[in-house]
This record gives structure tokens, C-alpha cells and sequence, in this order.
């Protein structure tokens, strides 16, 4: 009897052995895994059934089965587990196949900032005058009236003063203090603090009581003064023209001065530069677009800041930002320059990597 059944029971461990593995390769996850696993060695378990009979069997039996089934226990947990690693490896691999990274892919554009037009052509207003040997210097936006019109030769109840209407600030100063409505002011600021000879430029807002499609409260001018012993009228014209060419890149573009009058210059002109009514091209056509004011500084505006007009004499001129930017650019309304509007500026604003013109000559 004994003899008989222990083959046929080598059997069953034989049979259990082979259908476990099997099960154990067709377990493709760790659900199927967890039930191949709770099957064998789990409670109600095949293997845990097969140790839990041994009770029944005789002490001899009990003995040499006991030992094949512990061995087969050993044998199956070890499949397991090495199974289970397979899995886990497998679900590892799949992950990092799914979640990959092309670390060669070229980074996503930041969304970078643009530069206004108005800061654009400042910067390109300063490399130009920078390569001619200006420094740059900045007057205030708010002056008093002395420093906005008295100094520069335009007395109280000069008409001059009719033209350039501004906001004046309510308070008790004398004299009365007001926005500035040109940046000549740096005129007599420069005269007053720096030893002659001097050349420099101030770009910077100014203000006055208008507002249409050409014309805001607030805009940009820039301002230019230089001031030596033998500083002439010609060096004058030839520096504006140079500085014309440069912002249009036009080298052939046609500039004009004609006579006119400023109180703070004597003698004084308009410069003018060849345009097209009809199509708006800058350079081009037979009109004439006045772009700028300019002059000699007048000997009282020197004497005012006591400089000796019989040692020193200078040149001046201004001109308006927005005026600048929109012909070069071809904008035709003043407005969306402080509207904040993004399409605006996307259309219109600069890189900030794209360099102004002759910057890399400063
Ligand atoms: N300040 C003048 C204006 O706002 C422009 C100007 C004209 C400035 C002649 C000058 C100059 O320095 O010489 O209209």
C-alpha cells in the first residue's frame, strides 16, 4: 500500500510543480501574479492543502512526503518571487519607455518680453549720437518755470508760451513749477553743471495740455546741446544729417534746413527731410517733412547760465520720439504707444536681442 501510493503522490507534487510554473509564466501582471501565488500558497492554497493532509498520514509517510513538499514549497515561493521581479522589471521598463524624454528636443520658446518702440529708437538715438561723442544726460519732468522757459529766453507772456500749454502743479512755489513741456530744459542744466567743451544728448517725456491722433499729453523728445570755443553752425548741419541717415538707413536721404525762429537759439532752423505725401516713403518723392528744430544757442541762454558767450558758443536741437518712430516705422496714430495693447507691441516691439543700430560701434 505504502509502496503504491508513493509514486502516484510523487505524482501530484509532480503535476502541482508543472502547473504552477506554467501559471506562473502565463501571469502577465501582478493581479494574475497574486493569484497564482494565493493559490498555491495562500490559505485554501493547492500546496497549503497538500501540507495540511499530511496530518492524516502515517509517520513514515508523513516523513518522506513531508520532506518533498517542504522542498516543493522552498521551490515554488523561490518561482514566485523570481516571477514577481520579472513583473516589476517589466512594469519599470514600460514606464520609463512611456514617460520618456527626448533630452536632444530643442527647449520650449520662453515667452520673452519685447521692447517698446520708444525705447527702442532712445537706445538707437543714443548709439547714433554715441558714436558722434555725446554723453547722455536727463533733465527732470517736473520744473520749475525758469528752467522750462525763463532761462531759455521765453519771458513771462511771451507767445512762445502759448504753444506749449501744460500742467502746472498747485502749489505756493516760486517760480510757479509745471510739467515740462521740452527737454531744452537740459540745456540750461547742462550749461549750469558741466565745464565747457561738452556735447550730450537727454532723451525724456514731456508734457503738454493736447491730445489727438498726433499729439498726447505725454510724449518723448530728445534733447542735444554742444557747446565748445569753435562749435559752428556747419558742424551743426553736418552732425544732423549724419544722425538722419543713420536712424532712417538712408544714406541718400535728402535733409533740408530751413530758416525759422526759437527763442533759446539764434540763428535758428527747421530741418527738414524728403518724403512722399502721396505714399508716406521717407527719402523719396519731391515733398518735404519737417522732422526737427535746431539752432546756435542764443548768447543770453549762455550768459543766463554764466557762461561767457564771447569764449563759448554751441549748437542745439530737439526733435520728438513718437514723431521719429512713427515715420520710420510707418505708424500712423500716436495713441497705441501707451495703450498697453499686446497685439500692438507684438506687431511693432523690438527682440530685445536684436541690437539697435550702431550699438556695437559704441
Ligand atoms: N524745444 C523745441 C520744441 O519743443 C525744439 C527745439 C528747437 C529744441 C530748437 C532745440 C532747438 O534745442 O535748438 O519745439
Amino acid at each position: 500500500m505504502t509502496e503504491s501510493r508513493g509514486p502516484i503522490m510523487q505524482n501530484d507534487i509532480d503535476a502541482l510543480r508543472e502547473r504552477v510554473r506554467a501559471d506562473l509564466a502565463a501571469a502577465n501582471d501582478l493581479r494574475a501574479w497574486d493569484a497564482v501565488r494565493v493559490g498555491v500558497l495562500g490559505k485554501a492554497g493547492a500546496l497549503t492543502g497538500l501540507l495540511k493532509a499530511l496530518g492524516n498520514a502515517t509517520p513514515e509517510e508523513r516523513r518522506s512526503r513531508g520532506a518533498s513538499l517542504n522542498a516543493l514549497k522552498q521551490e515554488l515561493t523561490e518561482a514566485i518571487e523570481a516571477r514577481r521581479r520579472v513583473l516589476d522589471a517589466e512594469a519599470l521598463a514600460a514606464r520609463l519607455e512611456a514617460e520618456r524624454q527626448d533630452m536632444t528636443l530643442p527647449a520650449a520658446p520662453a515667452r520673452a518680453g519685447l521692447i517698446h518702440p520708444i525705447s527702442r529708437t532712445i537706445e538707437e538715438i543714443i548709439a547714433i549720437f554715441g558714436a558722434m561723442g555725446f554723453s547722455v544726460g536727463e533733465g527732470f519732468d517736473i520744473e520749475s518755470d525758469w528752467y522750462n522757459f525763463g532761462a531759455l529766453n521765453i519771458p513771462a507772456h511771451h507767445p512762445a508760451r502759448a504753444d506749449q500749454d501744460t500742467f502746472y502743479l498747485v502749489d505756493d512755489a516760486v517760480p510757479p513749477r509745471l510739467l515740462r513741456t521740452q527737454t531744452s530744459d537740459v540745456q540750461i542744466h547742462s550749461l549750469l553743471s558741466a565745464t565747457p567743451p561738452f556735447r550730450m544728448i537727454a532723451p525724456g517725456r514731456t508734457y503738454r495740455a493736447d491730445h489727438d491722433a498726433t499729439h498726447s499729453p505725454m510724449f518723448h523728445q530728445c534733447e542735444g546741446i554742444a557747446i565748445g570755443e569753435a562749435v559752428t553752425l556747419a558742424q551743426l548741419k553736418g552732425c544732423l544729417i549724419d544722425f538722419l541717415r543713420a536712424f532712417f538707413d538712408d544714406p541718400a536721404l535728402k535733409v533740408r534746413f530751413r530758416a525759422s525762429y526759437f527763442p533759446f537759439t539764434e540763428p535758428s532752423m527747421e530741418v527738414d527731410i524728403g518724403w512722399n505725401r502721396r505714399t508716406g516713403e521717407i527719402g523719396q518723392g519731391g515733398d518735404w517733412l519737417e522732422i526737427l528744430g535746431s539752432g546756435m544757442v542764443h548768447p543770453r541762454v549762455l550768459a543766463n547760465c554764466g557762461v561767457d558767450p564771447r569764449q563759448w558758443q554751441g549748437f542745439a536741437f530737439g526733435m520728438g520720439i513718437e514723431r521719429l518712430t512713427m515715420l520710420k516705422h510707418g505708424m500712423a496714430d500716436l495713441r497705441p504707444f501707451y495703450e498697453s495693447d499686446l497685439r500692438w507691441l507684438r506687431h511693432y516691439g523690438f527682440s530685445a536681442l536684436a541690437p539697435a543700430m550702431l550699438h556695437e560701434g559704441l
